[in-house]
C-alpha cells in the first residue's frame, strides 16, 4: 500500500534560553561606562511586529531593494547557484524570502531556521502544503554566537540564505567568523546574502530615523523587554531615539538617550543616567561592495558575484564554497 499521509514538516529544537546568563549579560551591559544592549533585545513578539512594519516604509529601502533584485536576477541567479541542493535559511521568520527562491534553486530540501520553532511552525506548516514534494525542517537555533548546523540538516551541498543585511548587525570580526563558519557550513555549496552598501547620510539616516516613528517605537520597545526579562523599570518616556551614521565606522548606530536624569532600578541593582547619557542598542554596518568581496575570500570562499541596484544601494552577494 503507497502512504498516501501528506508530508508533515519535521521540527527540532536545539535552543534552551538560560535565563540566569540573559540577565547577566543585560546587566553587565547595562552598568558599563558606556551603556550597551545586544540587538537581539529588540526582538520579543512586539518588536518582531515592529521591524516587519519597518521594512514597508518609504525610508527603509533595504527589504524592497534587495526582494527587486532577486526578481530581477533571478535567471542569472539560477545559472549560478547548485539546484538539488539544501536550502538553509537563516533567520527564516515568515519563511517568505526563501520560498520565493524555490523556483529558482529547486531545493532538495528547505531547512528554516529561527531562534524558537515556534516562530516557524504556522508558516512551514502552510508551505508544506503548498509544496507537498519538498522535504521541510523546522531548526531552534541561535547561530548569532555560533554557525553549526547539526547533523539532522543532512548531506549534500547547501545554500545557506541570510538575506536583509543581518550580517550588519554582526561587528566586521563577528562577521568574519560568521563567513568562515558559514564556509565550513555549507558543504561545497555557497551563501546568497544580503548586503547593505554604504550611500550618503541623508538616505542611510531617516531609513533608521523615519517620520512615523515606527523605529523610534522599535528602538524603545527594547526598554519594556529588559523590563520584562530584568524587573527592570525603565519608563518608556524618559527616553527618545537617536540614529546617526558613523563615517568613521561605516555603520548607522541606534541608541536610547535619557531626556531627563533618570535612575533605573531592578533587583539587586540600579544605574543613574545623566540627562543626554545614551544606551547603544544596535549598529548597522553598511559596506563598499569591493571590501565584501574581500570579506568573502578572506572567509574562504571562492568565486564571490553580486548583483547591485541602479544606484548602488544595496546588493546580493553568491559565494561559492569550492
Ligand atoms: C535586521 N536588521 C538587518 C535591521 C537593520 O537594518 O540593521 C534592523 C533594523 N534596525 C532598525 N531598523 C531596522
Amino acid at each position: 500500500m503507497p502512504n498516501l499521509a501528506p508530508r508533515q514538516a519535521q521540527f527540532i529544537q536545539l535552543h534552551r534560553e538560560d535565563h540566569a546568563a540573559v540577565r547577566a549579560e543585560l546587566i553587565a551591559g547595562l552598568l558599563a561606562p558606556a551603556a550597551t544592549t545586544s540587538p537581539k533585545y529588540l526582538y520579543d513578539a512586539l518588536g518582531s511586529r515592529l521591524f516587519e512594519a519597518i521594512t514597508e516604509l518609504p525610508e527603509y529601502y533595504p527589504t524592497r531593494t534587495e526582494a527587486a533584485l532577486f526578481l530581477e536576477h533571478a535567471s542569472a541567479m539560477a545559472a549560478l547557484l547548485p539546484t538539488g541542493a539544501t536550502l538553509v535559511d537563516l533567520g527564516a521568520g515568515n519563511c517568505e524570502k526563501a520560498a520565493r527562491l524555490f523556483e529558482t534553486v529547486q531545493p532538495r530540501r528547505y531547512v528554516a531556521v529561527d531562534i524558537s520553532v515556534d516562530f516557524l511552525r504556522g508558516a512551514l506548516q502552510r508551505l508544506q502544503r503548498q509544496y507537498p514534494a519538498l522535504d521541510m525542517l523546522g531548526l531552534g537555533l541561535d547561530f548569532s554566537a555560533q554557525l553549526a548546523l547539526p547533523p539532522e540538516v543532512g548531506d549534500g551541498p547547501r545554500i545557506l540564505f541570510y538575506p536583509g543585511s543581518s550580517i550588519g548587525n554582526f561587528t566586521p570580526t563577528e562577521a568574519l567568523k560568521f563567513l568562515t563558519q558559514a564556509r565550513a557550513a555549507c558543504q561545497g555549496g555557497g551563501l546568497l546574502i544580503g548586503v547593505d552598501l554604504i550611500k550618503p547620510a541623508t538616505i542611510l539616516e531617516p531609513a533608521y530615523d523615519d517620520a512615523l516613528g515606527v523605529t523610534a517605537a522599535f528602538n524603545k520597545n527594547l526598554l519594556r523587554y529588559i523590563n520584562r526579562l530584568i524587573g527592570s523599570d525603565f519608563a518608556m518616556t524618559d527616553w527618545a531615539h537617536q540614529a546617526f551614521f558613523n563615517a568613521q565606522h561605516s555603520r548607522i548606530e541606534m541608541h536610547l538617550q535619557a531626556v531627563r536624569d533618570v535612575t533605573v532600578r531592578w533587583p539587586g541593582g540600579q544605574r543613574i543616567f545623566v540627562q543626554g547619557e545614551r544606551i547603544h542598542t544596535e549598529n548597522s554596518y553598511k559596506y563598499q561592495e569591493a571590501d565584501f568581496h574581500a570579506l568573502l575570500r578572506q572567509a574562504g570562499f571562492q568565486n564571490t558575484h553580486a548583483w547591485k541596484d541602479a544606484q548602488g544601494w544595496f546588493a546580493v552577494f553568491w559565494a561559492q564554497g569550492d
